[in-house]
């Protein structure tokens, strides 16, 4: 990404930075809005922001990537593929905001909830079944 530091390959140790969570148990009260507003800001004030969208209904990804830009990789891909040794910066969009980078999301992802806690090692059927 042009004027962005290569991110260390396969890892994303080393990197130095702060995980912003905006959480609240209600819907529709402001969290995607308020994530993408912080990162805006924290991008005008010359900090670098990912914008990591988790949720299938897409808001972020919507509010941040122009309706234009090019078919690209994103959550779905990364949690589908399960490539060992993943480059994440290839996953990576910018967004309309200087400073502001985002792992987009699709609604498909929905589609790989029950695969990836079913694969969750500590959801496994033995792990459970030792619990029955
Ligand atoms: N400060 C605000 N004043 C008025 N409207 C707002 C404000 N913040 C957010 N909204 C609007 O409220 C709606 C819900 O906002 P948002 O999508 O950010 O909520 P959310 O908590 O992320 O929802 P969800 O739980 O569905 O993910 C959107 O239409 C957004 O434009
Ligand atoms: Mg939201």
């Amino acid at each position: 990404m042009p004027g962005w530091p290569p991110l260390p390959r396969g890892s994303i140790e080393g990197l130095v930075g702060i995980i912003i969570a905006v959480v609240n148990n209600k819907g529709g009260v402001g969290k995607t809005t308020v994530a993408c507003n912080l990162a805006h800001a924290l991008g005008l004030r010359g900090k670098r922001a990912l914008v990591v969208d988790l949720d299938s209904q897409c808001n972020a990804t919507a509010l941040l990537i122009p309706k234009a830009a090019a078919p690209h990789q994103g959550l779905y891909e990364l949690l589908q593929q399960d490539v060992p040794g993943a480059n994440l910066e290839d996953y990576l969009l910018t967004t309309r905001y200087d400073n502001v980078l985002c792992l987009s999301n699709v609604p498909e992802t929905a589609s790989l909830e029950t695969q990836l806690i079913l694969g969750a090692p500590e959801y496994a059927p033995g792990f459970c079944l030792s619990w029955a």
